[in-house]
């Protein structure tokens, strides 16, 4: 079929022939036909006519002689740019080409082999024609394609090809694109041919980096910033080590009941004072010690390490939730190791028939363990709030209650935003970096879209904006996390005076929630497939009246354990019916989606309950768990080694996409995703994200609660 093809291209391209005959005369042997219709790169060097530039006219002109008379050099050269690969219809539209051969090339590297096996590897080839006489530069051109034949799985510019091309270091991006554009408006390639698909030019990169753009502003000061921020910590780290520790070396060390998540770091004011009752009387020197060594020293790398990974052997009803946000964050990594890495993967339509299987739902379900983090947030929200409530027995006044909250806001507030504001300015960094020098652009273009509504991210208003416009679509979950927090803020604190009001309006709440997914699901034609979950991520997935149902569910539980004086005498009957009952619930919500194309009417409500259900089954599990009827499962989840670990759950959160989407972004190959290599790189961003999360923690989170107990505590520092 091939050859049926070429050969009436032949003739439809005798025109062209004719034009590019005088060109092509000194070819003795060569088919420039079937060399420009396979070729990108043969074909765009055809096009030189149109440049203007003299120089790297003259050295394609060569470069194109080299490849016709197979002269080393110049089919080392050309076997580095991109062809279109096996799989187009599957949606392989890397056609990346060799970046690092180009540039191999480029400087005259020789394998690094005994001389011995190079010479007589080389012993058919001429050692002076092995390398260009001009030095190469490696572009990138990037196209719109409009198959039709080709397989979607509708994720975000699927239709984008790129194309590496390893081309003269003469030659401007402008000549390239001229080029690039005529072989497409000319219909060359037979690729094209054979899926009746059009090109059209989108840009042509040279992958340079200038260091022009650092010196804008905005780039200027963010970098002023991190650099200021790192010399504090460097600064505080020395003055700890060396004078500080040197000083107090007889003294006991203290740490902090420092809990690392989003919620139980709200510890109420009374609780802080009640830690500081068994503080250390302070020592004379520490009072001489000016304030602002004191704040300097909340910045200590060292110290704040050893806050991460202190050990906290409080038997407490909440142990178990350091076990489950661990797993749940590996859960999270490992299902972003793959969606942020979709368009990288050359197979990705192939991969994706695997999501037909059971175990594949977990992967593709991943969205659950958000429902489990909601539900711990309105969990411990108010076992903190009722702690307090045990100890102050007397009924705050409105006022007294108000400026509570906002106490309780504001603090909040300075505990999770600066480590998010931080990576804010590191992704705008890095991604800008990236666009600039990657071959395949990073997905969702974090350095534009962050530089343009950061601010939404900082206010914790963006879970209101469409899924494309967020800056670190990730992040909706912290918004969402924020407005729960101060609407079930404002429930408890409503509860201490009408209890059935709060009680009738949180109820009211979960059911319209419950009503609202099944009225969106509904109107948005629901099904559940990945793509359908991809497409309803703005309408379904971030807003706050559709997600709420775990966190009101997370309070509920509470409320009832603590009534209970978290004492509930199951029998083993019970138990057993009520954790299969669980389990299944769980299960048939993971699972059931492997059911392909179930009809609106079971779908819908699948929708509108499934994240109410699956905290349901949740709740159940901590209910067993606080009321000592786990076993294992409870010794399990609260081992010691998962305290730091979800501690450290924040700041993993935060940066493991930008890990991912980094990570593909500097390789210069397509990657062919399997189950063993999924499994390995899952793996490898757990890791590296949790090592990463320490330092991120350490300089941007753990500072920052020290700093506001410091100003709540003035007199001592606690360490
Ligand atoms: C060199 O190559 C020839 C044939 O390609 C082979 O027979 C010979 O063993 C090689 N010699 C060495 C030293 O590798
Ligand atoms: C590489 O070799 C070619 C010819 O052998 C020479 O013209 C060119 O200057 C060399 N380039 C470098 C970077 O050494
Ligand atoms: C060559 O010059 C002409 C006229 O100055 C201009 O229109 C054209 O864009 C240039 N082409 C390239 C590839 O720079
Ligand atoms: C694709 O683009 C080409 C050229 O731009 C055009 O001729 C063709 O009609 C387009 N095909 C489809 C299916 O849109």
């Amino acid at each position: 079929m091939e050859r049926g093809k070429i050969s009436s291209c032949s003739f439809l391209f005798f025109s062209l022939l004719l034009t590019t005959f005088c060109a092509s005369v000194r070819a003795t042997a060569q088919d420039p036909i079937t060399m420009r219709q396979i070729l990108p790169v043969y074909a765009i060097m055809e096009n030189i006519d149109l440049l203007n530039s003299s120089r790297c006219r003259t050295e394609i002109e060569e470069f194109r002689n080299a490849v016709d008379e197979r002269v080393t050099w110049g089919l080392r050269a050309m076997d580095t740019s991109g062809v279109p690969p096996r799989g187009f219809l599957y949606g392989n539209n890397l056609w990346l080409g060799d970046q690092k051969g180009c540039y191999m090339l480029s400087e005259n590297t020789t394998l690094p082999l005994s001389e011995k096996t190079r010479k007589n590897n080389s012993i058919y080839r001429n050692p002076n024609e092995e390398f260009p006489p001009f030095q190469l530069r490696f572009f990138v051109g990037r196209m719109w394609h409009n198959s039709t034949v080709q397989y979607h799985i509708e994720t975000e510019n699927e239709n984008m090809i790129t194309l590496g091309l390893c081309l003269p270091a003469s030659c401007s991006k402008r000549d390239v694109a001229t080029m690039l554009d005529k072989v497409f408006h000319d219909e060359t390639l037979l690729i094209g041919k054979l899926f009746s698909t059009g090109f059209k030019l989108i840009e042509v990169n040279d992958l340079v980096n200038d260091r022009q753009w650092l010196l804008s502003a905005k780039m200027i000061s963010i970098i002023g910033f991190l650099l200021l921020l790192v010399a504090i910590a460097i600064a505080a780290t020395l003055y700890d080590l060396f004078v500080y520790r040197r000083a107090k070396e007889h003294r006991k060390k203290e740490f902090l009941t420092f809990e690392n998540n989003n919620t139980s770091e709200l510890k109420s004011e009374a609780e802080e004072k009640c830690d500081t009752d068994h503080e250390e009387p302070v020592l004379s020197e520490s009072k001489q010690q000016s304030r602002l060594f004191q704040y300097l020293l909340c910045f200590s790398l060292a110290s704040n390490i050893q806050q991460i990974f202190h050990r906290e052997n409080s038997e407490d009803n909440t142990r178990m939730f350091h076990g489950l946000k661990f797993l749940g964050m590996v859960w999270i990594i490992t299902a972003h190791s793959v969606f942020y890495s979709l368009h990288t993967i050359s197979n990705k339509v192939v991969l994706y028939t695997i999501t037909d299987t059971m175990p594949a739902q977990i992967l593709s379900n991943a969205t659950y363990s958000v429902d489990t983090y909601f539900f711990i947030s309105g969990f411990l929200l108010t076992h903190i709030f009722l702690k307090q409530r045990e100890k102050d027995k007397r009924i705050p006044s409105i006022t007294a209650r108000t400026s509570q909250l906002i106490r309780m806001l504001v603090k909040r507030y300075v505990r999770i935003t600066p480590a998010y504001f931080i990576v804010i300015l590191i992704v705008i960094l890095n991604f800008s970096w990236h666009d600039r020098v990657s071959l395949v652009l990073p997905l969702e273009q974090p350095s534009s879209k962050c530089s343009k509504y950061w601010w939404t991210n900082i206010l914790y208003i963006n879970n209101f904006y469409n899924w494309d416009e967020l800056c670190l679509t990730w992040s909706w979950y912290l918004p969402n996390d924020m407005q729960f927090f101060i609407f079930g803020s404002i429930l408890l604190m409503l509860s201490v005076t009408h209890y059935n009001i709060a009680l009738g309006i949180g109820c009211v709440t979960l059911l319209s929630s419950i009503g609202s997914s099944l009225y969106t699901a509904y109107t948005l034609d629901y099904q559940p497939s990945l793509d359908e979950q991809y497409r309803t991520l703005t309408y379904l997935y971030v807003r706050p009246w559709i997600r709420i149902q775990p966190y009101l569910i997370g309070m509920i539980t509470c409320q009832l354990l603590s009534k209970w004086n978290y004492e509930v005498n199951l029998s083993k009957r019970s138990l057993i019916i009520g954790s299969t009952l669980a389990i299944l619930c769980n299960s048939v919500i993971l699972f059931c989606t492997v059911i392909r194309d179930m009809p609106l009417s079971i779908s819908v409500p699948y929708i509108g309950l499934s994240r109410a259900g699956w905290a349901m089954g949740i709740a159940w599990l901590i209910v067993t768990c606080a009321t000592n009827h786990a076993g294992m499962v409870r010794k399990f989840l609260s081992l010691n080694f998962f305290v730091p670990l979800s501690r450290l759950t924040y700041c993993a959160y935060l940066i493991n996409p930008i890990l991912i989407l980094s990570l593909n972004s500097i390789r210069v190959y397509p990657f062919i995703a399997d189950e063993i290599v999924i499994g390995a790189l899952s793996l490898a961003m757990v890791i590296c994200t949790f090592i990463l999360s320490i330092l991120i923690s350490a300089v941007g989170e753990v500072p920052f609660i020290l700093l506001l107990r410091l100003y709540n505590n003035p007199q001592g520092r606690k360490k």
